[in-house]
């Protein structure tokens, strides 16, 4: 039994779904790239009021959920719920608005919130996100989840559904929460928490798991929405329908968040269990102004790094993700382990002249050589490596300018010849220093 185990709802992340981690953070990289996303990295903690005033004091996120500590100077601070808030801040402290032509932005990172864990939901995640600042149009809505989609299809994942909503502007939803305060004021029982919310964020209560199931016949934001909110959300469909992009209009999706005006959505996976939303975003039209700059209306999205990698093992993606080639230096004598070191260290340095000789390809992981091991035990090793070549140092090949290359896969060897310029490099290697009896095997 180990001593320590990771905190509660955090979780170590390797072998297989690091690799993923590592495919999920590259091939969103180059689809944010090519839709001219420009990175910000955004500290892991910031000043706690930002994510209240962005967030919403009565959201989960920060009645409940948020890592709030003070530093030894009494500064209030939060590790990072979400990562739109930062980006916002990041983005009127550097006057990103003088200085970028288009206002859109990446990030990636780990995010912190005190959630009761389950599969998928966790206290420390990972989201990798993109933000389109100033721009009000609905193409900008379109792009948007157009390249969370490319994200996930690239990914090969195909069970997803888009969900699709608009929240409106302050005015649609002035009225949609007057309806809704009427409506919910009539229904009898409610939990704890819609009763709390009823009065600060009745919107809140169309997404509550204990009670929605007792609402028939809630109020629709669709009948609250006024003419602009409404060409807006007719505007974006017709962008999505033009490239294909099936979607949801679902008036039930009301986000956790306060900041979103009109277009919200998420993108859910039926292969991940219930906590299924994969990527969510929207739009949000006063946030810039409310954190104190200009009125810069954005939309962004975030994916949930952790529950895409579930759903890529689901849709069978890791079984596609190759590893690189493991070539494995031996050393048949053990006083040629200098050399055998040293030729290892150039191939390390990428030296294509001695790759091209023995026939590698360009992506190699290199292993070896080792001291305190029989050429039989270097062998079992390079075997468990799954090693495609074994490059093995003897001391009669050596003394011909040769090396054995075995080929592993199908067991067969062959002498070949050293570069002149490498083995001129290790032929006369001063190894006096060297004393192999100090590491023989046990
Ligand atoms: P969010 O819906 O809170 O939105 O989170 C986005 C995604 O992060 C979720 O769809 C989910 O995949 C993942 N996620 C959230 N909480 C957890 C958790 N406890 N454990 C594992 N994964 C989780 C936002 O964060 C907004 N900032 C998105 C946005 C960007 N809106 C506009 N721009």
């Amino acid at each position: 039994m180990a001593t320590y185990k990771a905190p509660r709802g955090t979780h170590d992340i390797y072998g297989k779904m690091a690799l993923g981690l590592e495919k999920l953070d590259s091939i969103s990289r180059q689809i944010f790239k090519k839709h001219n996303f420009k990175e910000v990295i955004t500290p892991i903690f910031e000043e706690a009021s930002l994510f209240t005033r962005s967030i919403g004091e009565a959201t989960d996120i920060v009645e409940k959920e948020m890592y709030v500590f003070e530093d030894r100077k009494g500064r209030k601070l939060a590790l990072r719920p979400e990562g739109t808030a930062s980006l916002v801040r990041a983005y009127i402290e550097h006057r990103f608005d003088m200085t970028e032509p288009i206002g859109k932005f990446f990030y990636s990172g780990e995010m912190f919130r005190y959630e009761r864990p389950q599969a998928g939901r966790y206290r420390q995640f990972s989201q990798m996100g993109a933000e389109y600042l100033a721009n009000p149009n609905p193409n900008a809505d379109a792009e948007i989840i157009l390249v969370a989609k490319e994200i996930l299809s690239a990914l090969n994942i195909k069970d997803i559904k888009i969900h699709l909503n608009s929240l409106g502007c302050a005015g649609c939803r002035a009225e949609f929460r007057k309806k809704l305060v009427d409506y919910f004021s009539s229904v009898s029982d409610l939990c704890e928490d819609c009763k709390r919310r009823l009065e600060k964020n009745p919107l809140r209560l169309l997404d509550c798991k204990i009670d929605s199931s007792k609402f028939q016949n809630v109020p629709s934001m669709k009948e609250c929405l006024c003419g602009e909110c409404s060409d807006h959300f007719s505007q974006v469909q017709t962008l999505l329908k033009s490239v294909g992009c099936d979607y949801i209009v679902d008036d039930k999706l009301v986000r956790g968040l306060d900041y979103y005006t009109r277009t919200v959505f998420e993108v859910r996976s039926s292969s991940v269990g219930s906590q299924d939303a994969l990527c969510a975003g929207g739009r949000y039209d006063n946030l810039v102004k409310e954190l104190g700059g200009q009125q810069i209306p954005s939309v962004g999205f975030a994916l949930g790094c952790e529950r895409v990698l579930m759903a890529c093992e689901q849709n069978g993606f890791f079984e596609t993700v190759k590893t690189d080639d493991v070539v494995f230096i031996a050393v048949a004598d053990e006083d040629l382990f200098p050399q055998a070191f040293t030729f290892a260290n150039e191939l390390m340095l990428n030296n294509n002249n001695i790759r091209k000789n023995i026939e590698l390809s360009e992506n190699i992981t290199i292993e070896g050589p080792f001291l305190n091991k029989s050429l039989k035990s270097q062998f079992k090793l390079a075997d468990k490596l799954g090693a495609k070549k074994t490059v093995v140092f003897g001391r009669n090949e050596f003394n011909n300018g040769k090396i054995i290359i075995k080929d592993m896969t199908v067991q067969e060897q062959k002498e070949i010849s050293l570069p002149d310029f490498i083995m001129e490099r290790i032929k006369n290697l001063d190894t006096s220093g060297f004393k192999m009896s100090a590491y023989a095997e046990k």
